[in-house]
């Protein structure tokens, strides 16, 4: 993992990252001496305990333990891979990043089926620009209202009535039909002589990744006797249906303004809103969102607005995902259209600003839920009303955020008139089961005991790289008591031979041991007097080579009471002239200081 890119270059991308802007693009921080602080964005707190070290380029929480430099911030926060991470932040610094040669098969793969698709969508668009070929299309996305600068921008197309015009089309522009078919464009022949297109006679609706590349196709019919309706490629080593969400490469930008995101059911619903100038929105595609679909979009949004038409709202897909939402730390709330109307047909109706207002008024789930009740929530059966007071507590219990918890149930009380106690009891008896194998506090260090001082004098060595080479001449690993200062030692000895000093963010990427991370964490917090540093330098090493001696004698110590029960005398001899050296070497030492 480490050395998927050289260290250097992983280090450049680093440190053209400030840790405290990426920081506060999450989390709001305020500075304090000097350091910033805010409130914790991995575990629910009031008062600010998450601290950002701008000299030492880390953040550390002391409440839950969490801390690390700018790229474990971004894989905690982002739920990013090491190098998605350092993709990102190079991304952001302009730094280019090479491809790594192990990858490369599967780099081409994708590269592959990428090409394919631009290629489909091109001959799909051409198609539909055709005045003659493309007539029956174009006709049909004007009934809808769709304005050629949307066409444009996404892309639509049209699969001809034909059997094999892609087929033809892009084996002509150097496609081979091998990856066509992997990339679910083409079908294979029952007889395994040759092939046929997947669309045929439909509207092309190209899918895109976060990126932006095409990496897969809905098609739509366009005569409406035909069925199923909709269509899609099948899943591919570009195209993880569960992964994507249709239209977000286009709105992120949008929705991290607005910090909440929209979801409508089609793309259809998506493109109309996108046309009318309400942008911070995804199409969830008829399917219920999955966990990392629900993280995508909490990656931009605080908030999620579901914006169903009344009469599927009951039954929609997204409903049934909810608990997802919250447990990605989403806010989720529902606008709903008057019954007849999908978001499409309302904005063209009623226009944007009316739209607008709508989704202004949306509510939060909780009375949303409430609202589908057949009667008043006091007037259901006991039984009745128990049932729905464990579905809400069955969200509550997979809500892993604790503040979106207390604050969903709060919610709960008060739509129901109910008691917050009461509330909490029932979700205590189902919490149990789901909350198993959740742990959110990091790993604690074993106390140091007496050997704080050590501790002390590790950050003291991280902060004054200057005096390594001395150190390293004078202390050995041995010097040191519990074995993580030990590691720790080897560890700060090899970066600094690496030859750029020593750096707290460094030494956090050069290990993956967890309580070896969380120990520099620490001493990054730790204050040793502030001297000067020679000073407090030679006072470390005293101790170090005091407690040296003082094992040194009690051994020797040991081996002199061993040699005068085995009456081997000459042994006894040499051992009491070497204690006599070194207390007498002590003495020296002490009177000099
Ligand atoms: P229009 O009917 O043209 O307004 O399209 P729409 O996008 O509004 O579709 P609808 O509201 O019926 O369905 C919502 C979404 O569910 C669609 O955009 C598709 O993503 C999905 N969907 C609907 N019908 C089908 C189908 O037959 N097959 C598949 N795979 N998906 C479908
Ligand atoms: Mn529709």
């Amino acid at each position: 993992m480490l050395n998927y890119f050289p260290q250097e270059l992983i280090d450049q991308v680093r440190q053209a990252n400030n840790v405290v802007e990426i920081v506060s693009e999450y989390v709001s921080i305020k500075k304090k001496g000097r350091n910033y602080f805010g409130l914790c964005p991995f575990h629910a707190e009031k008062t600010p305990s998450f601290s950002v070290n701008p000299e030492k380029q880390i953040f550390h929480c002391f409440g839950c333990g969490q801390g690390g430099n700018v790229v474990t911030f971004l894989m905690s926060h982002e739920k990013l891979g090491f190098v998605e991470a350092i993709r990102l932040l190079a991304k952001r610094a302009n730094i280019r990043l090479p491809h790594k040669e192990s990858n490369r098969q599967e780099m081409e793969l994708n590269d592959r089926l990428c090409f394919v698709h631009q290629l489909a969508v091109s001959y799909y668009a051409g198609n539909l620009e055709n005045k003659s070929k493309g007539k029956r299309g174009q006709d049909y996305l004007r009934s809808r209202k769709l304005s050629d600068q949307i066409i444009l921008a996404f892309h639509l197309g049209l699969a001809l009535d034909e059997w094999d015009g892609l087929l033809k089309a892009a084996t002509a522009k150097g496609a081979e039909a091998s990856n066509l078919l992997e990339a679910g464009l083409i079908i294979e022949r029952s007889d395994g002589k040759g092939y046929y297109d997947r669309f045929k006679n439909r509207l092309i609706f190209p899918i895109f990744n976060l990126s932006g590349k095409v990496v897969a196709i809905a098609g739509r019919i366009v005569d409406e006797k035909d069925s199923p309706k909709y269509m899609n490629s099948p899943e591919s080593p570009i195209y993880q249906k569960g992964k994507l969400l249709y239209g977000l490469n286009f709105s992120k930008e949008e929705i991290r303004e607005k910090k909440f995101a929209i979801v409508v059911e089609g793309y259809m619903d998506y493109l109309s809103l996108y046309q009318s100038g309400i942008r911070n929105l995804v199409a969830s595609c008829g399917t219920a969102f999955t966990s990392e679909q629900a993280r995508l979009l909490a990656r931009f949004a605080e908030e999620v607005v579901l914006l169903f038409d009344s009469d599927t709202a009951g039954q929609n897909a997204v409903l049934r995902s909810v608990d997802l939402l919250y447990d990605a730390g989403l806010d989720v709330k529902v606008a709903v259209l008057p019954s007849g109307y999908d978001p499409d047909k309302y904005v063209n109706e009623w226009g944007a600003s009316s739209l607008e207002s709508l989704i202004k008024e949306s509510t939060s789930y909780v009375r949303f839920k409430i609202s589908l009740l057949k009667d008043k929530f006091s007037k259901l059966s006991l039984r009745e009303q128990e049932q729905v007071v464990l579905s809400f507590v069955q969200t509550a219990a997979k809500i892993g955020h604790e503040v979106r918890r207390d604050l969903y149930l709060r919610q709960v009380s008060e739509e129901l008139g109910m008691g917050e106690t009461t509330l909490r009891k029932a979700l205590k008896s189902v919490t149990s089961k789901v909350q198993e194998g959740r742990s959110t506090v990091a790993e604690t260090v074993a106390k140091p005991g007496e050997y704080v001082w050590e501790r002390e004098f590790l950050a003291f060595m991280i902060d004054n790289p200057a005096w390594f080479k001395e150190a390293d001449s004078q202390i050995d690993r041995e010097d040191f008591s519990i074995p993580s200062h030990k590691e720790l030692w080897l560890l700060a000895k090899n970066e600094y031979q690496r030859g750029d000093g020593l750096d707290m963010a460094d030494l956090l990427e050069a290990t993956d041991n967890l309580k070896l991370r969380q120990l520099m964490l620490e001493l990054a917090n730790f204050d040793y007097p502030r001297q000067e540093t020679s000073a407090i330098f030679s006072d470390y090493v005293q101790k170090f080579k005091a407690r040296r001696r003082e094992r040194t004698l009690r051994s020797l110590k040991e081996a002199l009471k061993e040699a005068e029960q085995e009456k081997n005398l000459e042994k006894v001899q040499a051992i009491s002239s070497e204690l006599q050296n070194i207390l007498r070497d002590s003495r020296l030492t002490i009177q000099a200081d």
